[in-house]
C-alpha cells in the first residue's frame, strides 16, 4: 500500500483545477443502467471508485468507455479526462457481488435502477465502515412503499418487482436526517413507474440534484429536486444522455482548507462557491477569505485563526464530508474550538491521528473540544478513511518535520492525484510506492 512522506511548513500559491465530482458521478453511473442507448458523462474524475463503479456497471452487462484526451502532455486534474461513454448491451445480469460492494458501499446506488428497469437486483448488503453502521433501512423501505419485495439470503439484499413499480406520496427521513443516496435510489426507481411519486423528506444536496439533471435529460420528469419535496412523473422508458458532473464541493472545501493552513494564496478554478456556502460561512469566521471572480474562487488567510463551532448538518449546512478537514485546520487556531457531528456521529477516527501530530482534542459523544496548539509535528500516522485522509494531508502540509500517511488507498478513493496538485502550489509531498522507500525517509520521526 502506497503511503504519502509530506514535509510541512510550505505556503501554498497558485492556482488548482477542482475536479468532476465523485458523489455526483457515483450515483449518475449508476442511473445509466436505466437508459436505452449510449450516454455520455463529462468531468468524470479518475478515482479508484469511479473504476469500482465502471467495473460493476461491466459486470451488469454495460460497456463503460473512457475516451483519451488527444494531447494528454503535462496535464493535471479535469483537463486530462476524457468523456465516459456508457451502453447498456445485455439486461439479464442483475447482480452487484460482496467483492465490488465491500470495496465501494456507493454500489447500493445501482439498487434503484436495475429494479425500476429490470425488475430484479440482487445487491451484497453493505457493512459498516470506518465512520459508522450506514444502514440501508431507508433506501429498502422507500423501494417497498414503490411496490418491491425485498428478502435477505446469504448476506445479499433481494429485491424484485411484480409487474412495473406504482408511484405514491412517501415520507423518505430518518432518525438522523435525510439520506443521499436513498433518495437518489428511489428517485431513480420512480423514473420508470407507473404514475407520481413525492419523496418528502428528501436530500437537498447538489449531488441529488445533479442525478435529476442527468434523469431529466434522459427523459424522466422530475421537479423539486434541490427542496426537500421531489416530484416524480413516471414515464415509459429512458434514453442515453450527454451530461457533465457538478465539481467537487468537498474536493474543492479541501483546498480551500489548505489555503487557510498554509497561510497560502490558492485560487481554485471550477469551484462551484454556490453549494459551499456554510462552509465559506464558517472559515469566513476562523479569517479565511473567499473571492470569486469569473469562475474562479481566490482564498487567502489571515494569520491568526479564530476558534469557531460548527455542527454538520444535511445541505445547505456544513457537510460532514469537510468536518475532518476543518477540525485539522482548528487545532492550530487561537482557542477553544467545539465541531459536532450530528450524520455519522462515530466519525472521528482522525482525532486519535491528529493527536499524535501534537493536536490537543478531547472527543465526549458525537462532540470534540479542540483547544488550538502553536504547531503540530510530524508524525507517522495511519489514514483510515477517506476524508480523515484529507485532515491528516491538511496537517502536514503545516505540521514541523516530516510526516509519513500510510495507506493512502482511501485518499485515492476520492481525490483526484491530490498529490500532484498540492505540489504544483508548493506543497513538498511524495508518493511511496508500496515496497519502496524514500530517500528523505530517514527524515520521519
Ligand atoms: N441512514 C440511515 N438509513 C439509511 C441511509 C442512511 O439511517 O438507509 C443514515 C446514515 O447512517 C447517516 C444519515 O442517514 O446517519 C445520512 O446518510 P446518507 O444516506 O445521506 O449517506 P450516503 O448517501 O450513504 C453520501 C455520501 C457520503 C456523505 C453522505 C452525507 C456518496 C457516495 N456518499 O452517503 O460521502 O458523507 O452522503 O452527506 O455520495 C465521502 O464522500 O467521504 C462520503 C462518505
Amino acid at each position: 500500500m502506497d503511503s504519502f512522506l509530506i514535509h510541512g511548513g510550505h505556503r501554498l500559491k497558485g492556482t488548482i483545477e477542482v475536479s468532476g465530482s465523485k458523489n455526483s458521478a457515483l450515483p449518475i453511473l449508476a442511473a445509466c443502467l436505466m437508459a436505452e442507448g449510449k450516454s455520455t458523462l463529462k468531468g468524470v474524475p479518475r478515482l479508484l471508485d469511479i473504476d469500482s463503479m465502471s467495473k460493476l456497471l461491466g459486470e451488469l452487462g454495460c460497456h463503460v468507455y473512457r475516451h483519451e484526451p488527444a494531447d494528454p502532455g503535462t496535464l493535471v486534474g479535469p483537463a486530462l479526462n476524457g468523456p465516459l461513454d456508457i451502453q447498456v448491451q445485455d439486461e439479464t445480469q442483475c447482480e452487484a457481488r460482496y467483492e465490488i460492494v465491500k470495496t465501494m458501499r456507493a454500489s447500493i446506488c445501482v439498487l434503484g435502477p436495475l429494479l425500476g428497469k429490470r425488475g430484479k437486483a440482487i445487491v451484497s448488503m453493505p457493512g459498516g465502515c470506518a465512520i459508522g453502521d450506514r444502514p440501508v433501512d431507508l433506501h429498502v423501505r422507500g423501494l417497498q412503499k414503490l411496490g418491491a419485495h425485498f428478502r435477505m439470503e446469504n448476506g445479499n439484499i433481494v429485491g424484485e418487482v411484480r409487474g412495473r413499480l406504482k408511484g405514491c406520496r412517501m415520507y423518505l427521513g430518518g432518525a438522523l436526517g435525510p439520506t443521499v443516496l436513498g433518495t437518489i435510489n428511489v428517485m431513480c426507481a420512480a423514473a420508470l413507474a407507473d404514475g407520481e411519486t413525492i419523496l418528502v423528506g428528501a436530500a437537498c444536496e447538489p449531488e441529488v440534484s445533479d442525478c435529476a439533471d442527468m434523469l431529466i435529460k434522459m427523459g424522466a420528469r422530475i421537479k423539486g429536486h434541490g427542496t426537500p419535496e421531489i416530484r416524480i412523473e413516471g414515464v415509459e422508458k429512458l434514453v442515453g444522455a450527454e451530461h457533465r458532473v457538478i465539481p467537487d464541493r468537498i474536493e474543492c472545501g479541501t483546498f480551500m482548507i489548505a489555503a487557510a493552513i498554509t497561510n497560502g494564496e490558492l485560487a481554485l478554478k471550477h469551484c462551484a462557491l454556490d453549494h459551499l456556502i456554510a462552509v465559506t460561512d464558517r472559515l469566513d469566521e476562523v479569517g479565511v477569505q473567499t473571492q470569486r471572480e469569473n469562475g474562479t474562487v481566490y482564498v487567502t488567510a489571515a494569520r491568526r485563526i479564530n476558534p469557531v463551532e460548527m455542527t454538520t448538518q444535511p445541505y445547505p449546512g456544513f457537510p460532514t464530508d469537510l468536518q475532518a478537514q476543518l477540525m485539522a485546520l482548528l487545532c492550530l487556531s487561537d482557542g477553544i474550538s467545539v465541531v459536532t457531528e450530528r450524520i455519522f456521529p462515530d466519525r472521528f477516527l482522525h482525532v486519535g491521528e491528529l493527536n499524535r501530530m501534537g493536536a490537543r482534542i478531547r472527543k465526549e459523544g458525537p462532540t470534540a473540544i479542540i483547544q488550538g496548539v502553536r504547531e503540530l509535528q510530524g508524525a507517522n500516522v495511519m489514514a483510515s478513511d477517506l476524508r480523515a485522509s484529507a485532515a491528516l494531508v491538511l496537517a502536514a502540509l503545516v505540521a514541523k518535520g516530516a510526516t509519513r500517511i500510510d495507506r493512502v488507498y482511501h485518499i485515492d478513493r476520492g481525490y483526484e492525484k491530490i498529490e500532484q496538485k498540492l505540489a504544483a502550489v508548493g506543497a513538498q509531498i511524495e508518493r511511496i510506492k508500496e515496497g519502496k522507500t524514500s530517500l528523505s525517509m530517514s527524515a520521519v520521526a
